[in-house]
């Protein structure tokens, strides 16, 4: 897989299918922009060496259709407050009228199209659509973690028709997830909680074959107790009883905190209680302090995971953050990723 650093940018039209999927209120308005912050260093990359930028997302689920919530304008204005520069922002992300308006662009300058999943083409990965999209670039870069596990035609049409690579966030996601799967330091210690609990059933299996331990939520281990899934059932530690319970008890916290603290690798997806809830955040946060305290190589990701971190200001703490909810989920399950197999 070729890097942004392989190719010689300058001049050059290069479109950059970024994750900038952000969660929003009933207005639009951006409620959380980790995702938008962490492609700041691809961006100015191109910045700083003259490309003619041009970013693409999607945002939401529009069904193939233009719904005036999920149009990328607050994305625009989020960029130009980060960057201090000006995005052009198109109203389309095909067509004549977006060609002529990349072709007034200077290098260093930078144009955000409108959310590809606006036509359909897009989510049935239609090479008619990939094709149009790639008459507007001489380059792709694929910096879009978070969406590596959709088939799209932006994330697997793409690189069929231009010269491709990652861009500086989807590497680092790469290599810092790669520590994880492949030769932690030991002993390492994964915590599932969080509410998605079918959604981390592979996860689960996989990280159970690797982890020294796996700290589980009361949902999860319930879960757990009551379906048959292929895990390593005696590398699962969870709450004596009270499974519905909306926090971890202290026993449990205190059996988890020995755990993390020995750790030298520790991977975290999903709250432990109803963090939402002050009378209920006991639990994660306790936790969370115990995994930055480990001095452990620590990697967290998830949206609510995210959210939480965000809240107590601990983003900076953890080595790494993952951009992925599903994406991570299923890298981490030792799934190859259609967007990072599409790269070559
Ligand atoms: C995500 O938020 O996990 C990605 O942006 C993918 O979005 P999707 O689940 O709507 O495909």
């Amino acid at each position: 897989m070729k890097s942004i650093k392989d190719f010689n940018v300058e001049g050059k039209r290069v479109l950059v299918r970024c994750d900038f999927n952000v969660p929003i209120d009933e207005n639009g308005a951006i409620l959380d922009d980790f995702r938008i912050k962490k492609t700041l260093p691809t961006i100015t990359y191109l910045i700083d060496h003259n490309a003619k930028i041009i970013l693409m997302s999607h945002l939401g689920e529009p069904e193939g259709k233009a719904d005036p919530i999920l149009k990328l304008d607050k994305v625009k204005e989020r960029l130009e407050a980060l960057l201090k520069k000006e995005v052009i922002k198109t109203d389309d992300c095909i067509g004549q009228k977006v060609e002529n308006t990349i072709s007034t662009l200077n290098p260093g300058q930078m144009i955000l199209l409108e959310n590809v999943r606006f036509h359909k083409g897009e989510t049935e990965n239609d090479p008619e659509f990939a094709k149009q999209l790639s008459q507007l670039g001489d380059l792709y870069i694929n910096d879009a973690f978070g969406d590596c596990h959709r088939a799209h035609a932006s994330m697997v049409g793409l690189p069929q028709f231009l010269p491709s690579g990652a861009g500086l966030l989807l590497q680092s996601e790469i290599e810092n997830l790669n520590k994880v799967l492949q030769n932690p330091k030991k002993p390492m210690v994964a915590i599932i909680g969080g509410i998605k609990v079918g959604t981390k059933a592979k996860f689960i299996e996989n990280i159970s074959q690797l982890a020294d331990a796996v700290l589980v939520s009361g949902l999860i281990k319930k879960e757990l107790l009551n379906k048959h899934y292929n895990i390593i059932y005696n590398v699962i530690i969870g709450p004596e009883d009270h499974l519905d319970a909306l926090d971890i008890d202290q026993a449990t916290i205190e059996i988890f905190k020995e755990k993390i603290m020995a750790a030298k690798t520790v991977v975290w997806n999903g709250p432990l209680g109803k963090f939402e809830d002050e009378k209920y955040n006991n639990g994660t946060l306790q936790i969370a302090k115990a995994i930055v305290e480990s001095g452990a190589f620590c990697v967290a990701g998830g949206g609510e995971t995210i959210e939480f971190l965000n809240k107590e200001g601990m983003l900076d703490q953890f080595s790494h953050v993952s951009t992925g909810g599903g994406a991570m989920l299923d890298y981490l399950s030792g799934e190859k990723l259609p967007g990072i197999n599409a790269l070559g």
